[in-house]
């Protein structure tokens, strides 16, 4: 990719002409006033054109554009990407483009417009991993750099394309927090395995989100709990809607149990279960729910009345949406490519400390 920037100011074309001309004519000195309008205009020449690269050659930063695709705008946990992206470029000085890639089409869409805009790369959470080849082809085709966050990419043969740079959280560690918390939870009620149940609200297409189900219903296994108590409520739609729908399911099949112990992909998964366990008359204190994301769950926390919904682990948008698009700043702008695989940690949080921790996260 050229990173020189042609000028097309009328300062250019006015000091090129007087230029030509004086090369045409014969060779003598030419008067004083002439030569210092020349330099006037040269002058004029340098402060009209606002160069792109620095002195090094590589674009300044005020000539980036960077695009953040993310796959359900709607989110709280995307806008705060969002925000601390735009924070990002702000301190630096570089132009965020963000679009709501909700399918693929729109994703396509939007590497087409990046790459018209004069964008040099992009960061996406993408609506379907397994898209992970077509944009990561239709990215190098446009010569734009990418970084997948949240959701790594797959290839055909259905594993994480390695090769594309990712950041994503440290999904079977924070799922294992969770089920430890519930298995700590469920000793300090008295609960047994013999009333209790695990509900995990799964969604296996996406990778990260398995792994923090697979890590959760481990860890209750580690601490205990019969695996044949633990049952998997798999989503549709990785929201609320999809959350409440599938664990009604589930509520139907095992109507017996009298305890549930709720883990899932997200804070939305969790969400969507305890609405389902409340539609079907259970109080909020014979079950507990622990989301991950930490950000979807705020008015849920807030309520006067506590829910089942315990807690959540707490995420870094920050890192997510502000350190990707840094990232990306300094790939573009000093060649300096990130590291391939980044993972990020998670912390607890319940209604005893959500306010203090949001405030520190600089969420609330
Ligand atoms: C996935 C989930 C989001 C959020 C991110 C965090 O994309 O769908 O809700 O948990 O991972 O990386």
């Amino acid at each position: 990719m050229s990173t020189f920037h042609y000028c097309h100011s009328p300062w250019r074309l006015a000091v090129v002409t007087v230029l030509r001309d004086s090369l045409l004519l014969p060779m003598k000195t030419p008067p004083v006033p002439a030569l210092l309008s020349l330099a006037a205009l040269a002058l004029a020449f340098t402060a009209g054109c606002s160069k792109k690269t620095d002195s090094a050659g590589a674009p300044k930063a005020d000539a980036i554009k960077i695009g953040f695709l993310v796959k359900q705008p709607e989110e709280p946990w995307f806008q705060l990407e969002w925000k601390f992206a735009d924070k990002a470029a702000q301190d630096l000085g570089f132009t965020l483009i963000k679009t709501g890639a909700t399918d693929g089409e729109k994703v396509l869409a939007a590497i087409d417009n990046l790459a018209a805009g004069g964008a040099q790369g992009f960061i996406i959470c993408t609506p379907d991993t397994r898209l992970g080849t077509a944009i990561a082809t239709k990215a190098r085709a446009a010569n734009l750099k990418v970084i997948a966050v949240d959701d790594q990419f797959l290839g055909a043969d259905g594993q994480p394309i390695k090769s594309v740079h990712y950041l994503g959280i440290s999904a079977g560690k924070i799922g294992e927090e969770v089920g430890k918390t519930l298995a700590a939870e469920m000793k300090k009620r008295g609960w047994t395995p013999a009333d209790t149940a695990v509900c995990a609200v799964t969604f296996d297409e996406v990778a990260t989100i398995k792994e923090r189900t697979d890590g959760a219903a481990a860890a209750l296994v580690a601490a205990g709990f019969p695996k044949d108590r633990i049952y998997r409520a798999s989503l549709r739609t990785l929201d609320i809607p999809g959350a409440f729908d599938a664990v009604n399911v589930l509520l139907t099949q095992q109507a017996g149990v009298k305890h549930w112990l709720v883990c899932g992909g997200n804070d939305s998964a969790v969400l969507g279960a305890v609405r389902a366990l409340e539609g079907r008359g259970f109080p909020a204190d014979s079950s507990v729910g622990i989301g991950i994301n930490g950000t979807d769950c705020i008015t849920e926390l807030e309520k006067e009345k506590p829910t089942s919904f315990y807690g959540s682990m707490l995420l870094s948008a920050k890192a997510h949406g502000y350190q990707t698009a840094e990232m990306m700043f300094h790939w573009i702008k000093d060649g300096k490519e990130p590291p391939l695989d980044s993972r990020t940690v998670g912390v607890l949080i319940t209604r005893d400390n959500f306010q203090q921790v949001l405030k520190e996260q600089g969420i609330r």
